[in-house]
This record gives structure tokens, C-alpha cells and sequence, in this order.
């Protein structure tokens, strides 16, 4: 293509010499020629003006690659409340908390939590080692008694956890196990 357009320009400029010795005159073939030689510099403009531009681009979606990086940096909460079994907080912010508590046993959330009504038979909660009183409500599978034991029984003096705040949902599975082992 550049060779061509080369070999083009040379030999319109001996036309054009040839012409103005008036030997040769060819008005339509040199306007081509003309207009050829004016594309390929318009053509050649295009690419520097977009050669200049790549970079320009590439600078821009660096720049706002770092700066979303620092606006999230910048909106980063203060702290974070982790709820056991919860993938948004990391293995070390839980392992931390767990350190820190430590997972109380079946018997011991028991006799914290539980004990008030289920020792004595208060509000009609079935008591420990009661067989008769579990047998029915073993029956039911341990899921459900664990879905008590976290959420409650509706229409009954059972709140959720038995009212024990801050035992986790593993700690009363734990002590409904208790409970059931020593009641069957
Ligand atoms: C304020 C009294 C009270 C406390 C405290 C209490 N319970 Fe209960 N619980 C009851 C009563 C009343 C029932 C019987 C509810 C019913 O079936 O109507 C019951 C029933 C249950 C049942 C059997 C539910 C079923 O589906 O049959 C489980 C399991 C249980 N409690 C676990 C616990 C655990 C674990 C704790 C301690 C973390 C606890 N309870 C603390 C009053 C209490």
C-alpha cells in the first residue's frame, strides 16, 4: 500500500512535470492523485491522534482502579458483629470470640438457664428425669426439641432459649441433650 501510493506520487509528479512542459496533460488522473495523497496524511493523523489516546485510557482505568481501592478502604465500618456461623466475618474475628467465651457444656447451661422451671415443674415445663412427662416429646425426634429449646413454644411460659440471651443456639442443643439423656 505505501509502496504504491509512493510509486502513484512519483509518477503523478513526472505528470505533472510533463504537464507543465505541456506535454502532457491529464486534469482528472491528478486530481485522484491529489485526493489520494491528502487521505493517506488524513489517515496518518487519525493514528497518532489514537496512538496518543491508549495511553490516555489506560491512565484512567489504573487511576480509578486505586481509587475505588481507597474508597472502600475509607468506608470500612468501625467494628463488626459476628453471629456464629456467619461467612462475612473472618475465621479470625470468630475464632477470637469463641476464645474469648468458650462454649459452656449441656449441664451447665442447664443450671443457669433452664433449671428454674425444669427442676421444679413450674408453669407446667416438664421436669428432669420426668420419663413419663419426655416420653412424648422425645418421641417427636430431637429437632424439633431443639427448635424449642432455641425458639420457644408458643402459648407457653418456654421463651425462646428459656430466656437465656446469650446462649448460643449450639449451647441449647446442648443442654436439651442433657436434658433428654437424663430424662429417658
Ligand atoms: C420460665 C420457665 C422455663 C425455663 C427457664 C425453661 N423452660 Fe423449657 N419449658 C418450659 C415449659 C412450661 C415447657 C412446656 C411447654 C409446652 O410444651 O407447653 C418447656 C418445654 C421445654 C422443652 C420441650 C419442648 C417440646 O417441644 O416438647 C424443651 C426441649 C425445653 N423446654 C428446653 C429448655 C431449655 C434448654 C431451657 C434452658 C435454656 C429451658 N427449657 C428453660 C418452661 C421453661
Amino acid at each position: 500500500m505505501r509502496v504504491f501510493a509512493d510509486n502513484l506520487a512519483e509518477r503523478a509528479g513526472q505528470m505533472r512535470q510533463n504537464d507543465v512542459k505541456g506535454e502532457f496533460s491529464n486534469a482528472p488522473a491528478m486530481a485522484i492523485l491529489r485526493r489520494l495523497n491528502e487521505q493517506e496524511k488524513v489517515m496518518k493523523r487519525l493514528f497518532v491522534i489514537v496512538a496518543a489516546l491508549i495511553p490516555l485510557t489506560v491512565m484512567a482505568v489504573d487511576l480509578s482502579d486505586e481509587q475505588r481501592a481507597a474508597i472502600e478502604e475509607r468506608i470500612q465500618p468501625y467494628s463488626k458483629v459476628c453471629v456464629t456461623g456467619d461467612e462475612a466475618c473472618s475465621a479470625k474475628d470468630m475464632g477470637a470470640a469463641v476464645a474469648e467465651s468458650g462454649a459452656r457444656s449441656g449441664d451447665a447451661v442447664y443450671n443457669s438457664a433452664c433449671m428454674a422451671c425444669h427442676a421444679t415443674g413450674a408453669a407446667g415445663a416438664p421436669m428432669l428425669g420426668d420419663v413419663a412427662a419426655w416420653e412424648p416429646r422425645i418421641a417427636k425426634g430431637m429437632e424439633a426439641l431443639y427448635d424449642s429449646g432455641i425458639n420457644g413454644v408458643a402459648g407457653s411460659s418456654m421463651i425462646a432459649k428459656g430466656g437465656c440471651m446469650d446462649c448460643s443456639d449450639e449451647e441449647i442443643r446442648a443442654a436439651v441433650d442433657f436434658m433428654v439423656a437424663e430424662s429417658q
